[in-house]
């Protein structure tokens, strides 16, 4: 007999791992486990291939709820959306991807997961989109450019008054020569400077190397 737990809205810790119900019954979006309990099939979520899953695990929750509406901007091929889209059975996710690889694998997904709205656009520019996205619950992050802080700040308009950004800080990415710690710093105080309070800061380094996630308001 499993031993399952509500961790946070839609997620689910079974014996040791973190766990979504899938929304699109015996489908594996990236070859990760399903597990069959009772009537239900459910997800892991595995934190080597999702910095959400990693934040997950450090963090035993997740800000996000059934109906909550969220940006998420580096979308890649839908690995980490496609658990954001089994919690989100009511909310909506637009997600935004500037590279045409994995924006086809995005819209195969979007085409069984009605909740993800694919945006093939670049974050830096978010004028391209503003007329398709509403505003947002949450806005989450995963891109590894150098300037990914201010590109950040530049989607923050998108949030419904004092709600939340996440940001997943790529060190490396910002500056190789620099020391992690100090990078995640300088972000802090990027972030302060334009009003935003830090909640939670959560390294998860030990599944995505040099990576830290900043929890804003
Ligand atoms: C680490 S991957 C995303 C993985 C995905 N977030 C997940 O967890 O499943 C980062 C993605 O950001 C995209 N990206 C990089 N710069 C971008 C930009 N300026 N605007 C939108 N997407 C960008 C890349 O093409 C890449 O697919």
């Amino acid at each position: 007999m499993n031993e399952k737990r509500v961790v946070s809205d839609g997620v689910y810790k079974i014996e040791d791992d973190y766990y979504t119900l899938n929304l699109v019954p015996g489908e594996s979006v990236y070859g990760e486990k399903l597990l069959q309990i009772d009537d239900f099939e459910y997800r892991r979520w595995d934190p080597n291939r999702s910095k959400l899953g990693a934040f997950l695990i450090k963090e035993k929750g997740l800000p996000f709820r059934h109906d909550s509406e969220i940006l998420y901007l580096g979308a890649g091929d839908g690995t980490t959306i496609s658990h954001l889209s089994d919690i989100l059975t009511e909310g909506k996710i637009y997600a935004v991807e500037v590279a045409k690889n994995p924006y086809r694998n995005l819209l195969d997904l979007s085409k069984e997961r009605k909740n993800i709205f694919p945006i093939l656009a670049d974050a830096g520019d978010p004028d391209l989109y503003k007329d398709m996205v509403g505003k947002v619950d949450i806005v989450y992050q995963d891109i590894a450019q150098r300037n990914q802080v201010g590109i950040f700040l530049k989607n923050l308009q998108f949030l419904k008054g004092e709600r939340y950004g996440l940001l997943a800080v790529k060190c490396r990415s910002i500056d190789v020569a620099k020391s992690p710690e100090k990078t995640v710093e300088e972000a802090e105080e990027k972030l302060k400077d334009e009003g935003h309070k830090i909640h939670s800061k959560t390294g998860i380094s030990r599944w995505q190397k040099d990576h830290t996630i900043l929890l804003i308001s």
